[in-house]
């Protein structure tokens, strides 16, 4: 009798442990969608100070350090927070995860190769859109990035440049 009633709380104990210490499938789109900005480095390319060695500002508000693409141009990680005017508050779920995989904006310019489009061609539908709900869930920030300036333009903030040995 004793030992039965002993079972039964151990079988319940086991049975809360379980409830709650169990994977991650309580994980809410948002906080899969923060999980994978770090995993994938968007955090990088697009926060302001990472790349400049200053202390990181607003998450994913886009980025003062650009890239250059030899004769292509000088690329800068926008910015993803939702505000209207600097950041891609105006666009839709479906855009953002069709800019993420395929380099596509909503007004048709494709990304340049410095946004790793083709490496997240494959991401899956839901992670896609955990991205896009995470995106959309961040503080507004006002924070115009520079550029995309051309092959020919100097732009006036700090790039990573490609040496060409015997063509500088
Ligand atoms: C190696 C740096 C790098 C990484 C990593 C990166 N991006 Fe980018 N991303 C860029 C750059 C640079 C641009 C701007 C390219 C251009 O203007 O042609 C950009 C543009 C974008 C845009 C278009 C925004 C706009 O206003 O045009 C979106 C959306 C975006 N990135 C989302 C992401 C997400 C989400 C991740 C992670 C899953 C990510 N990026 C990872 C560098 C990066």
């Amino acid at each position: 009798m004793r030992q039965s009633k002993q079972s039964k709380v151990l079988f319940v104990a086991l049975a809360l442990l379980a409830a709650t210490a169990g994977p991650s499938f309580a994980e809410t789109p948002v906080e899969r969608g923060e999980y994978l900005t770090e995993v994938m480095v968007c955090v990088e390319c697009h926060t302001p100070g990472v790349l400049s060695g200053q202390p990181p500002g607003p998450k994913l508000a886009g980025s003062e350090v650009g890239y250059e693409i030899p004769f292509q141009g000088v690329y800068f990680g926008a910015n993803l927070t939702p505000d209207n005017e600097t950041g891609i508050g105006t666009w839709s779920e479906d855009d953002i995860v069709k800019a993420i995989r395929t380099g596509e904006r909503p007004d048709g310019r494709i990304l340049s190769a410095v946004m790793p489009s083709r490496s997240f061609a494959r991401l899956t539908d839901e992670d896609a859109y955990a991205i896009a709900a995470y995106l959309k869930s961040l503080p507004p920030t006002r924070n115009q990035t520079m550029g995309p300036y051309g092959p020919t333009e100097t732009p006036p903030g700090m790039y990573y440049k490609f040496i060409i040995p015997g063509q500088d």
